[in-house]
């Protein structure tokens, strides 16, 4: 039997386009030098698309463009970069790589935490630059005995305030319901997990029904000596009114690994110095990017062999 044709919409690590390559005819769309005229003349043929949350969308232009699609494997947790409801509409399953990098998302938050509170990497470039020798690094915020909001208490949001149980914090949560089991204080609204909290770390899932939960008045809420954290998606920050908050003081520092529109960063936000800012990282080491690649290509394997995806979305 013929192989099964499928196309990666950006390249992905060796260990995965070798595992798509050993089972399918594969097809690469950033090595087509004309794009549209590629679609037209494979897209009826084309059964499964592989695709990264950090690289491209799949709108329903494209879906519209791959009449023969069954399967979208993304490559990510968070899967906003896919129509998951046109897709569904057109019976195109779409599965992501959920459970594979909770914990690697969870040590980089709280390195980004301590990061932004310590102030370490601003300390370093403080030494790169011979300031040393001038007088001491500023004092800075501490973590201990602080309160900690987590926006999102699901798998990573639990990783993270376990992981907080051995800092001396209180946490507290937000999330769309109470967690059963889950022994730590909610919040019925973001804004009174921001009051409540010097800390605020968000980790819910990005689309709409998250778009901008962090807006000036939860910045307002959170206060002066409020940190705050993001590590999901920009679109849960209303990336504006952070920037504000920032430059008036209304909240005393930010760390990011995630922004409006990846990867442009505004410049205003690398000016402030009270911002540690990273390029999306959260799941970036070479065991967690590869265990999320493997899963894009058993997902697209076990569609295939058995019709039964390995971690289909809900949507879908
Ligand atoms: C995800 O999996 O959604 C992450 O953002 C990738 O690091």
């Amino acid at each position: 039997m013929s192989q099964p044709e499928i196309l990666i919409a950006a390249p992905m690590l060796p260990v995965v386009m070798d595992a798509l390559a050993a089972r399918f005819r594969v097809h690469h769309l950033w090595e087509q030098p004309d794009k549209a005229a590629f679609l037209d003349e494979t897209g009826l043929r084309i059964r499964g698309l592989a695709v990264s949350t950090l690289f491209g969308r799949v709108d329903a232009a494209l879906l519209d463009r791959l009449p023969g699609l069954e399967i979208i494997a993304s490559f990510g947790v968070g899967y906003d970069n896919v129509d998951a409801a046109g897709a569904a509409a057109r019976g195109v399953i779409v599965t992501n790589t959920p459970g594979v990098l909770d914990e690697e998302v969870a040590d980089l938050t709280l390195g980004l935490l301590l990061a932004t509170l310590r102030q370490i990497p601003q300390a370093d470039r403080y030494l790169r630059e011979g300031r040393w020798t001038e007088r001491s690094f500023p004092l800075s915020a501490t973590l201990r005995g602080r309160r900690v909001g987590i926006i999102g208490l699901g798998r990573i949001g639990k990783a993270v305030a376990r992981r907080l149980a051995a800092f001396d914090v209180e946490v507290a949560y937000h999330g769309r319901s109470r967690q059963p089991g889950a022994h730590y204080a909610f919040h019925a609204t973001a804004i009174e997990l921001a009051a409540a909290s010097d800390v605020l770390i968000v980790l819910a899932p990005g689309g709409p029904a998250t778009s901008h939960i962090v807006d000036a008045a939860v910045l307002a809420a959170l206060g002066p000596g409020g940190v705050l954290v993001n590590v999901s998606r920009g679109s849960l920050v209303d990336q504006p009114a952070l920037i504000a908050a920032l430059q008036t003081g209304v909240i005393l520092a930010a760390g990011l690994d995630v922004y409006d529109d990846e990867p442009r960063v505004p410049a205003a936000l690398i000016a402030l110095p009270n911002t540690v800012l990273l390029p999306h990282i959260g799941s970036g080491s070479f065991a967690t990017r590869n265990a999320m690649g493997s899963l894009v290509a058993d997902n697209l394997i076990a569609w295939f062999e058995t019709g039964r995806p390995l971690t289909p979305v809900a949507e879908t």
